[in-house]
């Protein structure tokens, strides 16, 4: 059976998006419409290609299974940092004639991993296009109720993701007999108050429940046991940003962009010691070297790079050495590090690395939720002696302790990947940037000239701000 949105009896009338290229000559889909005047309204989304995949599939005869058959092909994986395929998650969901329990999906708008802003975008700018994925895996999942986890201090991002959904709503495709067929769903909006911990899915339906987010043991999984323990799946804000236009272009047009084993465009937010900071939408397996230099405009002050975060605090830091690597899930594992959420954060030559990892280290502690010794105790010990060595205080030993204490921390030795997400920066410096590290212990001091180091760091305060 073939499943070619393109053989669909029913076209739609509404023009799909224009395939639209960024200054690198590459095609971009997800960030099409962003820059447009009021691209975040219904009419804007609607003149470019919006609901089309919706009523592709809801008017052309289009059954639940077809939809997730094409986003299994398409070999979409989630963005939302652990790259799982989103076709098979949302098979794991259970057959509704054998279990007719309410089901929900959650759709993970927290965006909290450090140097992560991608999501962001997406919401401020094109919203209809999150809740045209929304609708989409619901009616691929017989979901009938839907859930917008949004981070608390993205207010913008709230505001208008829950005008798309009464645009919508008003206009018949969020509800009951969305666009005159029996297909019904509703979409729920819900802030957070600022918790990483929130954004790790079990403690986002703990925290959706009005309760404490507290990551729960699975299994169960979210699919057999999730919100108020009925079937629920977790999604990426990306992730569903993707669908709609898998649905109208197809698995085959999908598979054409990226890697084979990471296909599709994915959205590189790059930071930190960079000419030109920002998200940009690249395929994946585009170098890093040509998102530093081509898309961020190089390092800044034409300065060498030292090191450089893949995507976002809690993969490990890579040398410059290894900037020519493929911006690809197996690439960067290969390399030593992860893609995580594709959030690039760049230092320069002079960066102390141990200064960083001790900045990062405090967040793990901070965001530590407590429930597990582990992650309680050992992100807290790995703040103080990362803080200790910057200071000069350090042992040689200490240096071995910390790479110690990771392996007690991770992996899979705590409920939730908080830990291993401290574990494994850890892990990283110490084997990446030792001599550093020792370094440090040996002077007493930061080998780097700190104290023009920060005074630079003054150039990131915008003229007027007060520090
Ligand atoms: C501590 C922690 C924090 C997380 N924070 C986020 C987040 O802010 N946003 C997000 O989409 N996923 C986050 N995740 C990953 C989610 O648990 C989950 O894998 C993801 O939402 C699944 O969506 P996807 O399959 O579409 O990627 C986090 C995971 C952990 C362990």
């Amino acid at each position: 059976m073939s499943t070619e949105p393109t053989k669909i009896t029913s076209p739609t009338k509404t023009a799909l998006p224009p395939k639209i290229t960024s200054p690198l000559k590459r095609e971009i889909y997800l960030l099409s419409r962003v820059g447009l005047r009021d691209s975040h309204t219904l009419p804007v989304y609607k003149a470019h290609g919006g609901y089309a995949a919706l009523e592709q599939v809801l008017t052309g005869g289009f059954t639940p299974a077809q939809v997730i058959q094409i986003v299994k092909d398409s070999g979409l994986r989630g963005r939302g940092g652990a790259g799982f395929s989103t076709g098979l998650k949302w098979s794991f969901m259970p057959d509704p004639a054998k279990d007719p329990r309410p089901r929900y999906l959650a759709v993970n708008a927290d965006e909290s991993e450090p140097g992560t802003c991608k999501d962001r975008v997406l919401m401020e700018q094109d919203p209809h296009g999150l809740v045209e994925g929304i609708l989409l895996a619901c009616f691929a999942m017989r979901v009938k109720t839907a859930y917008v986890y949004v981070r608390g201090e993205y207010r913008l991002s709230h505001e208008r993701v829950a005008a798309a959904v009464a645009e919508a709503r008003a206009a018949g495709l969020v509800g009951a007999k969305i666009l005159g067929t029996d297909f019904a769903c509703d979409i729920w909006m819900h802030k957070g108050a600022g918790a990483y911990i929130c954004g790790e899915e079990t403690g986002l339906m703990e925290s959706l429940e009005g309760k404490r987010g507290h990551p729960r043991p699975k299994p169960p999984f979210p699919a057999g046991a999730g919100l108020w323990r009925q079937p629920t799946t977790v999604n990426n804000v990306e992730t569903l940003a993707n669908v709609p236009f898998v649905i109208t272009r197809g698995a085959d047009w999908f598979k054409s962009l990226g890697t084979p084993k990471s296909p599709g465009n994915v959205l590189i937010g790059i930071s930190g010691h960079v000419e030109r900071p920002g998200v940009y939408e690249l395929p994946l397996g585009i170098s890093a070297r040509t998102v530093l230099e081509e898309c961020a405009g190089g390092v800044w002050k034409g300065r060498k790079l030292k090191a450089w975060i893949p995507g976002g605090s809690s993969t490990g830091l890579l040398p410059a050495a290894k900037i020519d690597v493929a911006m690809d899930h197996d690439s960067i594992r290969e390399a030593g590090s992860m893609l995580g959420t594709g959030a690039m954060i760049m230092l320069d030559e002079t960066a102390c690395t141990v200064r960083a990892m001790q900045v990062i280290a405090r967040f793990y502690e901070h965001e530590s939720c407590g429930q597990c010794s582990q992650c309680r105790e050992g992100t807290e010990w790995l703040h103080q002696i990362f803080a200790r060595i910057e200071r000069g205080q350090g042992r040689m030993e200490d240096i071995e302790l910390l790479s110690s204490l990771a392996n007690g921390m991770a992996p899979a030795k705590t409920i939730c990947a908080l830990a291993d997400a401290a574990a494994i920066p850890t892990h990283a410096i110490v084997k990446n940037f030792r001599a550093e590290l020792e370094e440090h212990v040996r002077l007493g001091r930061c080998p780097l000239d700190v104290e023009r180091h920060a005074a630079e760091l003054t150039d990131l305060v915008p003229e007027g701000a007060h520090a």
